[in-house]
């Protein structure tokens, strides 16, 4: 059966899949194959697959050397990874521990292996676990060349942005001001300062802003990245008229913080303001909330609307690049 794969000239293959090994892409269930001077190499997420390569479907041979969870239970488990935590998703617990028990005995890279206990919930947007195999819940995942220490029980994180932030953080420009209002570990915060912005980011959880303070550090920035715990309307004073660029990723709330980004933004801004709406009107609320706090003091120029994924049926996170240009 076809899987997605990097498709590579053989010359560069060894180069490509250190690459894709450092960003924790490598396929653990299918072998790398060769086919009219091209290398085929399979890959598990082709989403966060950087962009300047290319992905095609492949019949890549199985790896049978390979005991996978699928064998030892006779079904297939959903399961997605973070670094080497394993995350599950079943009501059941008798159905969640066979699961668990079986991913630790098969060979997938697991360090620990958690269920889902709860949506993601309150201000901090973090969910209730429970530990089934392992013990721990923090973990390091990679994500185009960067690397994030976190703990999923204390901190928001969702690898499935990995693409989104991507988009955007390719759009930074050394030098400019980039404001990180709901920052969470970092993963915006870090790969624009390593793109060469100067960054200021604020979370309101204190865990999270550990974390990204850390991971500042990890990735070589911490001199370009200040963070602050604490809600991000406390640094309107100090920040105001200073961001040529604001990431909003707090969907479900953003609307009430939009205030507060044009307080922040300078004379030319873009906002990327994240949402989550129903599929009839998935823009319109959001462009209605960023044209009544912004005009007529800006110009306000929707640069970009996109979906980012499926959140629920008839649902959507959604994105807007929006500009700001002071009259
Ligand atoms: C959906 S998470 C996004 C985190 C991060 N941007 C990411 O992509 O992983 C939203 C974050 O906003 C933070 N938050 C919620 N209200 C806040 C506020 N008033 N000021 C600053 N941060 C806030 C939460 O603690 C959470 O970490």
């Amino acid at each position: 059966m076809p899987v997605p794969c990097v498709r590579v000239e053989r010359e560069r293959g060894e180069t490509m899949r250190q690459r894709l090994d450092a960003a924790d892409l490598l396929s653990e269930t299918h072998d790398i194959a060769v086919d009219d001077g091209w290398l085929y190499i399979p890959v598990r997420d082709p989403d966060a697959v950087p962009t300047d390569v290319t992905v095609v479907e492949y019949d890549a041979p199985i790896r049978d050397t390979q005991t996978m969870p699928t064998d030892l239970l006779g079904f297939e488990p959903t399961y997605e990874r973070l670094g080497d935590v394993v995350i599950i998703d079943e009501d059941d617990p008798e159905r969640a521990r066979t699961i668990a028990d079986a991913i630790m005995d098969s060979d997938v890279r697991a360090a620990t292996v958690v269920n889902k206990e709860s949506k993601i919930k309150g201000e901090e947007r973090v969910r209730d676990w429970s530990v089934l195999a392992g013990d721990g819940t923090e973990t390091v995942h990679r994500e185009y060349g960067a690397e994030f220490l976190l703990d999923l029980a204390t901190v928001y994180f969702s690898p499935r942005l990995a693409t989104e932030r991507h988009r955007v953080i390719e759009q930074v420009v050394p030098g400019e001001h980039a404001f990180d209002m709901f920052a969470g570990v970092g993963p915006y915060a870090v790969p624009m300062a390593m793109h060469g912005a100067e960054v200021v980011a604020t979370d309101i959880n204190a865990d999270a802003i550990e974390y990204l303070r850390e991971n500042a550090r990890r990735n070589g920035v911490e001199d370009r990245v200040t963070a602050y715990a604490g809600d991000v309307r406390d640094r309107v004073v100090e920040y105001e008229n200073w961001a040529d660029r604001l990431v909003m990723n707090l969907p479900h709330s953003a609307d009430q913080f939009v205030d507060t980004a044009v307080e922040l933004a300078s004379d030319e801004a873009v906002v990327h303001f994240y949402d989550i709406q129903h599929e009839d009107d998935p823009y319109g609320p959001g462009e209605r909330a960023i044209r009544t706090a912004a005009e007529p003091e800006y110009d306000v120029a929707i640069e970009t609307r996109h979906e980012v994924r499926t959140y629920a049926p008839h649902e959507v996170n959604v994105v807007l690049d929006v500009r700001l240009t002071r009259r």
